[in-house]
């Protein structure tokens, strides 16, 4: 029925006759001339009607927005003046010799090239796709994957598909559950991803595997959380933590080439701890230069930090980049964020000749920190004239989380971060277990993760010291994959299942057919998962996880397209 998809018409194509498909974006009726911009996946190009040829100008007068039309015509330059650069074909047009109409469209519920609510688009998704942007992250969505699965493909990795009616598996989630119509009162599990699968495969000898699959998890939503969304998954044998991470580096530095035209530097390796101190958060965005900086050493002699216990608090600063130039309306909003209960005294500053002055009432503070003291303040902080700092006492993992989140606040409302620029990092050496509400231990990754240190009666003895070969990939402050090396031995994955509370009994109901396998001589694994919608997120700047997803589900978890959950 086509010749040329619209927008890939272009001046090599002048004095062509070809036929279009698409749909009518826009039509001015000028009098003796009508243009109608017609529209498909790949882009727009003008069609003109002359009213000499009156039944097919008549014909085109009956177009409404968005009817679906076949025109077949002749590619001319746009006169000098007509030429319009904002568009990919603006220096063509189509003269229309014939045209189709397959079907008008009723006005739709919302016009498609502005912006309207969410729930509106969700429910007429067929039609908010035609808008060019989701268009255009599907497009871009489908090239990542076309770029994965060559580059897996070339590093000898199988797709091979794993089940989705299947048992549970721990992923920090609820599960989604389906019944069977078979055994009463019994259920399938959807995945919450095919971890278990993968090592199961790595027991029969497939080596390499691969695959992008649907996961499902029942958690509350955020910008970056879908309730099902697209994992890029892979396990190999015989691949230590450093092999795996070369891997994927390349795979994401090939694909930022392919897809950004940008070159990534050398991924960097940090650890939890190291991060934490540093930044705050486990998932740190690099472009941001601010960190947490320890002064405890340097305000000794204040008699409000006098209860110091370096293993419980941390007193540190944290640099407001040109902060006098900053509304007080703003700052006095991150005092309000800092003061929380395990937070002891938030203090905004400001050095004035080797003096601390409290930037509110502008009085000499501190007066018991020495003056070489408070040039090694602004050594550490690197502090110029116009820079304030904020100064926090309190409880180690509070001030750490507040200041994790002040830290991107202040440097958006500094504007120090360069939009243009990658943050691309790895963080290593995860905690094995962390507590939970009930003040049991639970797995920080998944409780297939090996840990770092494999003497079984240290691990034991002190669990909550214990660390994993783990990693996770944070781009721009966002965790884009995950994984770690696997337990390939029985024994230890005992021993793990134990420390998280589950007896003998839970565990052979749970995973006695994984504890089984592991009998039948596994290899050494490791694996990692990424998020295809957190990639496709980064690579269109988008900010909502929605705007990636053909037919994403709400915040609550909806489909508004069909209306699922609905009663059977
Ligand atoms: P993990 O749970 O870290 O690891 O998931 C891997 C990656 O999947 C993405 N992701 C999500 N994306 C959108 N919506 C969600 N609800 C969501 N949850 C996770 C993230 C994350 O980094 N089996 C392990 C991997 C392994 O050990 O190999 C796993 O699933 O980008």
């Amino acid at each position: 029925m086509r010749t040329h998809y619209c927008g890939d018409i272009n001046i090599q194509d002048i004095s062509k006759k070809l036929t279009i498909c698409g749909w009518v974006n826009k039509k001015r009726n000028i009098g003796k001339v009508l243009f109608v911009d017609v529209r498909d996946r790949e882009g727009i190009i003008q069609v003109v009607f002359i009213s000499k040829n009156n039944k097919l100008f008549q014909l085109a007068e009956t177009l409404k927005k968005e009817s679906c039309i076949q025109v077949f015509g002749e590619v001319k330059k746009r006169s000098c003046k007509n030429i319009n650069l904002k568009i990919k074909t603006g220096e063509i047009e189509i003269f229309a010799i014939k045209l189709k109409i397959f079907n008008y469209s009723k006005k739709l519920p919302f016009d498609i090239n502005c912006s309207t609510s969410q729930k509106n688009r969700l429910k007429f998704r067929y039609l908010d796709i035609r808008q060019t942007k989701i268009i255009h992250n599907l497009k871009i969505r489908h090239l990542i994957v076309k770029n994965i699965i060559n580059f897996m493909n070339k590093n000898k990795f199988w797709n091979i598909e794993t089940p989705f009616l299947t048992r549970s598996t721990p992923e920090g989630a609820r599960d989604y559950l389906v019944p069977s119509r078979i055994y009463l009162k019994k259920f399938y599990a959807l995945p919450q991803s095919p971890q278990l699968f993968k090592q199961l495969l790595m027991i029969s000898g497939i080596d390499r595997y691969y695959q992008i699959v649907k996961c499902f998890r029942d958690e509350d939503l955020r910008a970056n959380r879908q309730p099902e969304f697209t994992q890029i998954d892979i396990e190999a044998s015989f691949f230590d933590e450093s092999k795996i991470c070369m891997l994927t580096e390349k795979m994401i530095k090939n694909l930022w080439y392919q897809i950004k035209n940008f070159q990534l530097k050398k991924i960097q390796k940090i650890s939890f701890y190291e991060s934490m101190k540093r930044f705050g958060t486990d998932k740190p965005d690099l472009r941001n230069s601010l960190e947490l900086i320890d002064v405890h050493d340097l305000f000794h002699h204040e008699y409000i930090f006098k209860n110091f216990d370096i293993k419980k608090h941390r007193i540190i600063t944290l640099k407001i980049p040109n902060g006098i130039q900053l509304n007080s309306k703003k700052i006095r909003s991150y005092i309000k964020k800092a003061k929380t209960k395990n937070i002891k005294h938030v203090f905004i500053i400001q050095i004035k000749k080797l003096k601390i002055f409290d930037y509110y009432t502008q009085k000499n503070i501190f007066h018991n920190t020495k003056e070489y003291s408070i040039q090694k303040i602004i050594k550490r902080n690197k502090i110029k004239k116009d820079d304030l700092m904020i100064i926090i006492y309190g409880y180690i993992k509070s001030i750490n989380k507040i200041c994790g989140k002040l830290r991107n606040i202040i440097a958006e409302d500094s504007k120090i971060i360069n939009p243009l620029d990658w943050s691309v990092l790895w963080i290593t050496d995860f905690p094995l277990f962390k507590k939970n509400k009930k003040n049991l231990f639970e797995s920080m990754h998944h409780p297939f993760t090996s840990p770092l240190n494999e003497n079984i009666e240290q691990l034991i003895q002190n669990p909550e010291k214990a660390l994993s070969k783990s990693y996770d990939m944070i781009i721009n402050g966002q965790e884009i994959g995950g994984g770690s090396v696997r337990i390939h031995n029985k024994k230890m994955q005992e021993v793990i299942f134990n420390i998280i509370g589950l007896n003998k009994k839970t565990q052979n109901e749970k995973f006695g057919f994984f504890l089984r396998s592991l009998k039948y001589g596994t290899p050494p694994h490791a694996g990692i998962a990424f998020g295809l919608d957190r990639i496709t997120m980064l690579l269109t700047n988008s900010v909502n996880i929605s705007d990636v997803i053909a037919f994403p589900k709400t915040t609550s978890a909806r489909c508004l397209t069909t209306g699922a959950p609905h009663i059977i």
